[in-house]
């Protein structure tokens, strides 16, 4: 077993570089299945085990890919015959490969991926990728486990989501593209992460307009061909590091952290009285000696993210009075505050709505991590918790954190990552997302 160990209570000082985006970085790759001329080279690629597992599947799919971890460059070659097969293994350990069914199908006119299942923040369904795909004149087959796509007249279409799913917009977005005539999807999401997928995708020849916007126009081509990306800069991970400073009474620069992706937490965290900077540098982020209570609802971009909800919650237990965080783009996403609750945390919940009680005095404890963000969540507590925290299940963290214990220890906090054997004894390890560590 891994934990991280944390003995706070720290304040964070200096200044953090991020990642490019776990969560553009996903539907990029899946797009290169598009690709059957050239290369397509990218750059910022964080090397974490979700894009480990998206390469693996581009492999299982025939295309060449090769990830330098060190310089975070991959090189991606999809111009050989394609299989039309995304593995059960590959999907069942991430929900996101779903993204390849719309490109698959679109490049081959045949895709068999494996239905993903629900996760642990909520039942996750799919329902608007497939209608979706079903508009642009492909047809769909749900069995045993499977979804068999077929594309004998793929053309373009005006489509309407019921919501703005992220994955949604990706998938039908990314198959309009080679389709025939123009598509027009309304009531997209927003998502930076959407901009950039947009961006990499006319860099392939595609013509798409209005990403960014609630609808997106696509005017279909014959064939995508090669090029080179950067991936944009990981909001989410720079949102975590603003909160753990906010929340520390810290001092720190999240370098080159980017304003207009932020807006809807830095409008928050200053009402909350934390001073936010934004210089040339980056955001530069100073915690109050009190944190003001706050309400927060998450809403689909250019809302509150609701892959910041368990950060925030943090510093709203913080805060010197009752504060409401209201979540309602997932079902199940309070998981965190039970863990919390062992770290002193006071609150109660109501429906889709958490109603916390600050100021908390958190307190050290074991402390095991429920998904992805809520493991961010007990890191920040752990920073500033009297005492020694551990927190384990730290697969969810390798998710979408890279050297997430370096770049704490850099910032003054006394952490580190162990194993613990049978016996109980402990060795220290490196961050598993170290270059050197991942597989
Ligand atoms: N939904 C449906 N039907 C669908 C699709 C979505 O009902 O066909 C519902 C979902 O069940 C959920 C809501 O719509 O309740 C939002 O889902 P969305 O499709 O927007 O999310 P996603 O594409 O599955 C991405 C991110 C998530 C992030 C959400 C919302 C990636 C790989 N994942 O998921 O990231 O929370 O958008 O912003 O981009 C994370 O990084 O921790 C994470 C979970």
């Amino acid at each position: 077993m891994e934990q991280i160990v944390i003995n706070g209570a720290n304040r964070l000082k200096g200044s953090v570089e991020i990642e490019g985006a776990k969560n553009a970085a996903l539907p990029i790759l899946a797009a290169t299945i598009l690709t059957s001329e050239g290369k397509v080279n990218l750059d910022n690629i964080p090397p974490l085990s979700d894009v480990i597992i998206m390469g693996k599947v581009l492999e299982a799919l025939n295309i060449k890919v090769e990830f330098d971890k060190f310089s975070k460059t991959m090189s991606i070659d999809a111009t050989a015959d394609l299989n039309s097969v995304a593995p059960q293994e590959l999907v069942e350990k991430m929900r996101a490969s779903i993204v390849v069914l719309g490109p698959l199908v679109a490049r081959l006119g045949y895709a068999r991926v494996a239905m993903p299942g629900g996760c642990a923040i909520g039942s996750r369904p799919i329902d608007l990728h497939l209608k979706g795909l079903k508009q642009l004149g492909i047809e769909i087959n749900q069995q045993a486990g499977f979804i068999e796509a077929t594309a004998k007249d793929l053309h373009g279409a005006e489509i309407y989501l019921d919501f703005p799913s992220v994955g949604a917009t990706q998938n039908i977005m990314m198959a309009a593209t080679l389709a025939e005539g123009n598509t027009v999807i309304e009531n997209v999401a927003r998502e930076p992460e959407i901009v950039d997928l947009a961006n990499i995708l006319n860099k392939m020849g595609a013509q798409v307009s209005g990403a960014g916007t609630d609808t997106i126009k696509i005017k279909g081509v014959k064939a995508l061909h090669g090029c080179e990306h950067s991936v944009v800069q990981d909001r989410i991970e720079a949102g975590t590091y603003m909160v753990a400073a906010a929340v520390s009474k810290g001092d720190v620069l999240i370098e080159d952290a980017m304003y207009e992706h932020n807006r809807p937490l830095i409008s928050k965290l200053i009402e909350m009285g934390v001073k936010i900077e934004v210089t040339d540098a980056g955001i530069h982020v100073v915690g109050p000696e009190v944190l003001q209570p706050t309400d927060v609802q998450t809403m689909p971009h250019p809302g509150f993210p609701t892959d910041m909800q368990a950060q925030m919650t943090v510093a709203q237990l913080m805060s010197n009075g009752t504060s409401a965080m209201n979540e309602t783009v997932f079902e199940n996403r309070f998981m965190h505050l039970e863990e919390l609750k062992k770290m002193n945390a006071k609150f109660r919940i109501e429906g889709n709505s958490a109603i916390l009680e600050g100021p908390t005095k958190f307190s050290g404890a074991q402390v095991s991590a429920t998904d992805l963000r809520a493991a961010a969540a007990l890191v920040i507590a752990g920073v500033i918790a009297d005492g020694e925290t551990r927190v384990s299940r730290l697969e969810y963290m390798d998710r979408g954190y890279y050297q997430l214990v370096s770049k704490f220890k850099k910032l003054g906090v006394d952490i580190k990552r162990v194993s613990i054997d049978e016996s109980g004894r402990e060795t220290l390890i490196t961050d598993i997302t170290d270059n050197s560590k991942l597989a």
